[in-house]
């Protein structure tokens, strides 16, 4: 059966894969524990990313060479951008941009990767439709599609946040979901990035991050596994 890959960039973020699969093997890859099973009507390859764009892009060609994943689904939590957004809120990704890469002197605009056709990824629209549905019949939490935007920075400042809205029209930031979907998209694998409001980016966001981690992470996976079901 083909496998789909699972990925969350912190302990929380894929503790809930981690408790209810019932594991086959696991192997340990480019510092990273590659943990294979049977989940939520599935063969699953699951693993903790860490934070950032290069964790997240290592462990996605780990995902596509080595275990041969047929899609891969991000999830975890993300600062919410679009102000109709509350923690808790969910952000299914339409596409992904990285915000941080910018080669101005070049000529080119910000988050535009120099020398490369593409820079903003477009998520599996069949994915994303089954990740809208799981959602908004397994949360109660409002449900939106958008644009996820990542970059190596925790944001916390709303200044950054107005620019980052109207520079790239993000509905949340994050910091590895782009990376996952550049990856993707040189291999020609399917992938959407599910996202749970953990804050709002703003000056209060590293206490409602550490506050809000767990449960939005949780509201995350519960989707994923709601997904698989329907899949
Ligand atoms: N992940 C969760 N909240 C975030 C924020 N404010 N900035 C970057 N990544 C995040």
């Amino acid at each position: 059966e083909k496998r789909i890959g699972l990925i969350g960039a912190m302990p929380e973020e894929i503790a809930l894969f981690l408790e209810e699969m019932e594991l086959e093997t696991q192997e340990e890859i480019a510092g990273t524990t590659f943990f294979q099973g049977q989940w939520a009507d599935a063969t699953v390859v699951v693993c903790q990313s860490g934070v950032g764009k290069v964790n997240a892009a290592v462990c996605t060609q780990t995902m596509i060479r080595q275990f041969a994943v047929e899609a891969v689904l991000f999830t975890g939590v993300a600062g919410a951008l679009d102000p109709s957004l509350d923690i808790g809120d969910i952000v299914i990704s339409t596409a992904c941009q990285q915000h941080d890469i910018d080669a101005g002197p070049l000529g080119y605009s910000p988050g535009v990767l120099p020398f490369q056709s593409v820079s903003v990824f477009k998520a599996d629209p069949r994915w994303v439709r089954l990740a809208e549905a799981a959602a908004e019949k397994w949360t109660e939490s409002q449900v939106i599609t958008g644009k996820v935007l990542s970059g190596d920075q925790f944001i916390a400042d709303p200044e950054q946040v107005r620019q980052l809205r109207e520079t790239f029209d993000g509905a949340c930031v994050e910091m590895e979901g782009a990376a996952v979907a550049h990856v993707c998209h040189l291999n020609g694998i399917p992938f959407v990035v599910i996202r749970s409001m953990s804050d709002r980016a703003d000056h209060t966001a590293d206490v409602n991050f550490t506050e809000f981690v767990a449960a939005s992470a949780r509201r995350s996976n519960a989707i994923v596994r709601a997904m698989l079901r329907q899949r």
